[in-house]
This record gives C-alpha cells, sequence and structure tokens, in this order.
C-alpha cells in the first residue's frame, strides 16, 4: 500500500505537530512529511529540527495570491493536510487541490466559539467568560468558512469553578494529544 503523506500547517507553538509526527513515527503506512508555517520565528520550526521534519516558511501573501504552497503540495506528494494551531484561511486554490483531506482541530466544542480571531487563549476567555462547565475540541473537516466544515469528531472536559483560561488550555491540550494523531489515522483509513 502506497504510503500516505501527511502536511502539517502551524503558525505557533506546535506542540500538536511534534505529537503527531511521533505517533507516526516507524509507521510505514503515513509519514509527516513536512512542517509549514506562515511565521518565520514560530516554535514550530525548532520543534521540527529536533523531531528531524522538514519545515518550511510561506508568507500569508504567498498563501493567499500565488500557487506557491500548492505547487509546493503536490511536488511533494503530499495526500492529506492537517491544521494544528495554523491561524490563517485557507484558500481556494488549496481547498480545491485537496477535497475533503484537509483537517483541523478546534480548541473548543464547534459550533459555539469559532470564526475569525477564535484562535488559543481567545477561545477560552470566551467560554470562561459564557460561564461554561465544559469545554474541549473539535476535529472536522476545513471548508471556505473559518471552523465551519463537516465535524468528524468531538470530546468534551469538565471546568472547574476556579479555572483560568490556561487550566483550561491545559485541559484541551491533554486531548488534543489523545485524540487527534488517532483521528487522523482514522480518517486517512476512510479517505484512501
Ligand atoms: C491548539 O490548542 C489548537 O486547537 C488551537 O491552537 C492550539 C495550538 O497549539 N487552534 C486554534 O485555536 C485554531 N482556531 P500548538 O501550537 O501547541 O499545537
Amino acid at each position: 500500500m502506497k504510503t500516505k503523506r501527511i502536511a502539517i500547517f502551524a503558525s505557533g507553538s506546535g506542540s500538536n505537530a511534534e505529537n503527531i509526527a511521533r505517533y507516526f513515527a516507524g509507521n510505514s503506512a503515513v509519514k509527516v512529511a513536512c512542517f509549514i508555517s506562515n511565521k518565520k520565528d514560530a516554535y514550530v520550526f525548532e520543534r521540527a529540527r529536533k523531531s528531524g521534519i522538514p519545515s518550511y516558511y510561506f508568507s500569508a501573501g504567498q498563501f493567499k495570491n500565488t500557487s506557491d504552497v500548492v505547487d509546493f503540495l503536490k511536488k511533494e506528494n503530499i495526500d492529506f493536510i492537517v491544521l494544528a494551531g495554523f491561524l490563517l484561511k485557507i484558500p481556494e486554490n488549496i481547498l480545491q487541490a485537496f477535497p475533503q483531506a484537509i483537517i483541523n482541530i478546534h480548541p473548543a466544542l464547534l459550533p459555539e466559539f469559532g470564526g475569525k480571531g477564535m484562535y488559543g487563549d481567545r477561545v477560552h476567555e470566551a467560554v470562561l467568560a459564557a460561564g461554561r462547565k465544559q469545554s474541549g475540541i473539535t476535529i472536522h473537516y476545513v471548508n471556505e468558512n473559518y471552523d465551519e466544515g463537516e465535524i468528524i469528531f468531538q470530546a468534551a472536559c469538565n471546568i472547574s469553578p476556579n479555572d483560568t483560561a490556561s487550566d483550561v488550555a491545559a485541559k484541551v491540550h491533554t486531548l488534543e494529544y489523545e485524540y487527534f494523531p488517532k483521528i487522523i489515522e482514522k480518517t486517512l483509513n476512510l479517505l484512501f
């Protein structure tokens, strides 16, 4: 069976990207081929170096106005794209080149607390401000609107009365590390 090649897009720390790469290391069916970031100084580049994963920078302008990213992904024979803390909107040319083959993780229970500008601690602060007793993760296909593609998987965690945004973030990260790699694997098996 042909090895499925994944590109992981990350704008920040990249702890999910690193966790996914670790999960698939040594798996002959799935290869994390590269990390891609739109932030030159993102910590994900340091993680890539430590993990031995090739990593590449493309500017927001290249994403939005050129075919550089699609050309690169095709050249690298990428089958599947994973967004792990990636903050740019995915442009039409990438969506068209990878139909039903791009997934995102969102650090809350969509459809609540999603949309433009809702990332990282902003999400957790909004969940706390709304007085929710639970938060969680949503893994979904990516379409032309932020956080609106078909939901593949959700998992919830409880929020304690004194939790801060960083407490909620830690609980959400625990869920992300446990489930995201497994759901990627499952989604790949369904796809090809
Ligand atoms: C993750 O919690 C992910 O769900 C979130 O950013 C964090 C990235 O952490 N994504 C979004 O908020 C997207 N709207 P990481 O860089 O350590 O993997």
